[in-house]
């Protein structure tokens, strides 16, 4: 297996301090940020003013997941903020196509976001145009849910189809990813791995995101 990303989600640190929470996870692979609008999710967090400052200082790239309505209007500026990837929902973006080539121009990595009861068979033919598949293991929202072992087979489907393309995009999975549910993931094809509350939840994240890195390969 190629080696696998850990992106810890800032969703479950210490918003009063994000400096020094971003710092924790400096051996992490990126740091992942959910952008939540409370009308695509019923959640609502930060939005582009506060990722430009967590830019200027955070210690790894960031991985910015937009949970938003119309995310053509308001992607391109997270990639002009240089956030190393910009990630959508495709239940969100009325043009996904021209979007991921408007990121990808603007220098960032293109993802593409599907909730869990989202199909990627229709989405299988955009795999040239983006840099990411997220594949949510949780209803988008809220940290700290239950990985939902339904969506492996879509896992497992997309990671084929990557494969058969010649593999350049990456499979992220995103919700519920523990020391014992990112061996399954891993296992059904994903090679990036978002985790919130397995890391911040910890006393030690830097242990936490090697432990992870650990499970996933046994
Ligand atoms: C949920 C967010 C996730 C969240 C994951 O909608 O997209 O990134 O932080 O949290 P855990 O790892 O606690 O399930
Ligand atoms: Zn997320």
């Amino acid at each position: 297996m190629s080696r696998c990303c850990i992106n810890p989600s800032i969703l479950s640190a210490d918003f009063a301090n994000l400096e020094s929470e971003l710092a924790r996870i400096a051996t992490a692979d990126a740091a992942h940020v959910d952008v939540m609008d409370q009308h695509f999710v019923p959640n609502l967090t930060l939005g582009l003013p506060v990722v430009e400052r967590l830019k200027a200082i955070s210690p790894v790239p960031l991985d910015v997941h937009l949970m938003i309505e119309d995310p053509d209007r308001w992607a391109p500026a997270y990639a002009e903020a240089g956030c190393d990837s910009v990630t959508f929902h495709a239940e969100a973006a009325a043009a996904p196509v021209r979007l991921t080539r408007e990121l990808r121009a603007k220098g960032a990595r293109a993802g593409l976001g599907l909730r869990p009861a989202t199909a990627v068979d229709p989405y299988l033919d955009l795999l040239p145009e983006i840099d990411m598949l997220l594949i949510m293991t949780v209803e988008p929202g809220f940290g700290g849910q239950s990985f939902l072992e339904v969506t492996l087979p879509k896992i497992r489907r997309a990671a084929q189809a990557i494969r058969a393309g010649g593999g350049q995009v990456a499979l992220q999975v995103d919700g519920g990813i523990t020391e014992e549910t990112i061996l399954r993931a891993a296992e059904a094809g994903a090679d990036v791995f978002v985790a919130g509350s397995s890391v911040y939840g910890t006393d030690d994240p830097a242990a936490a995101i090697d432990a992870l890195r650990v499970a996933a390969s046994n």
